[in-house]
């Protein structure tokens, strides 16, 4: 049995995280601002960061900061260092490396400070999750129109198969990059806003809309996409099933 800190174990993806791991039979540490006893923020670096460090054998970084992190990621790194954890393990975005967004640019810095931080590392990069896309479709078909923008695809993936590889991942060895992590299918956003509208029942007219800027052209070429790790195996089509029941 291990003791394994999860940073933003309250999270999406931390929630299965840690599911995953106490299922395994380890020892599991929650840190986010609101999970006593290690509630804290992590762009504050102070005695709690380093007692959820204390006597780990495995960090799996699972926060979702939008602003601050590099602060964060920083501290955890330094109290990680302090403590001697083996095994630092962060999740990340297929595409970091290659979109004009802020929040994929800081997901990049941060994957170059843990592989340049002397530490065990690994990084997983994973394609988008079901739910976030499930948002997106959600907002976007709040008005009479669903306006789309054109020619974009995605790769969803089940957040508790991400979870799941995670855990494994954090048991293990590190092992650097792990292989990217897609989900099983990749669809046209068009397509999923006609599978969300029959599984919600509702009725919108989908019009589809190019829009201008680099990060629309990453979206459109493909960069958010890992065709070649089709790895995740509950469809889409499955995901809305449960959701809204078949
Ligand atoms: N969603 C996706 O499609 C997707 C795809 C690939 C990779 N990822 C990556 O997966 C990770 C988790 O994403 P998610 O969707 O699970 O996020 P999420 O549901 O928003 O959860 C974020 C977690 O981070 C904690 N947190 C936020 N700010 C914090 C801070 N300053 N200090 C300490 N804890 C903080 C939150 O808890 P508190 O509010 O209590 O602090 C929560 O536990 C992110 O790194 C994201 O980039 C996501």
């Amino acid at each position: 049995m291990s003791t394994i800190l999860v940073t933003g174990g309250t999270g999406m993806l931390g929630r299965p995280v840690c599911d995953a791991l106490r299922g395994d039979g380890h020892e599991v540490r929650v840190l986010s601002r609101h999970s006593p006893p290690y509630a804290v923020d992590l762009r504050e670096s102070g005695r709690l960061v380093d007692r959820a460090v204390d006597g780990a054998d495995a960090v799996v970084h699972c926060t979702n900061i939008l602003r601050g992190d590099a602060k964060a990621a920083t501290n955890l790194i330094d109290a990680a260092r302090r403590a001697g954890v083996p095994h630092l393990v962060y999740i990340s975005i297929v595409g970091v490396d290659r979109m004009p967004y802020a929040h994929l640019k800081a997901k990049y810095v941060v994957e170059r400070l843990i592989e340049r931080s002397g530490l065990g590392w690994t990084v997983l990069r994973a394609t988008q999750f079901h739910e976030l896309l499930f948002k997106l479709l959600e907002g976007l078909a709040r008005p009479p129109v669903m306006v789309l923008p054109k020619g974009l695809a995605f790769q969803p993936l089940e957040a508790t198969e991400a979870a799941a590889r995670l855990a494994e991942l954090a048991t293990g060895p590190p092992v650097g990059r792990a292989e990217d992590m897609g989900g099983p299918e990749i669809l046209a956003l068009a397509e999923m806003a006609r599978a969300y509208l029959a599984a919600a029942r509702k009725q919108r007219r989908i019009v589809e809309t190019p829009l201008p800027g680099r990060l629309y052209r990453g979206f459109r070429h493909g960069a958010q996409l890992a065709p070649e790790f089709p790895v995740g195996r509950v469809t889409f089509e499955e995901f809305l099933t449960g959701r809204f029941g078949g």
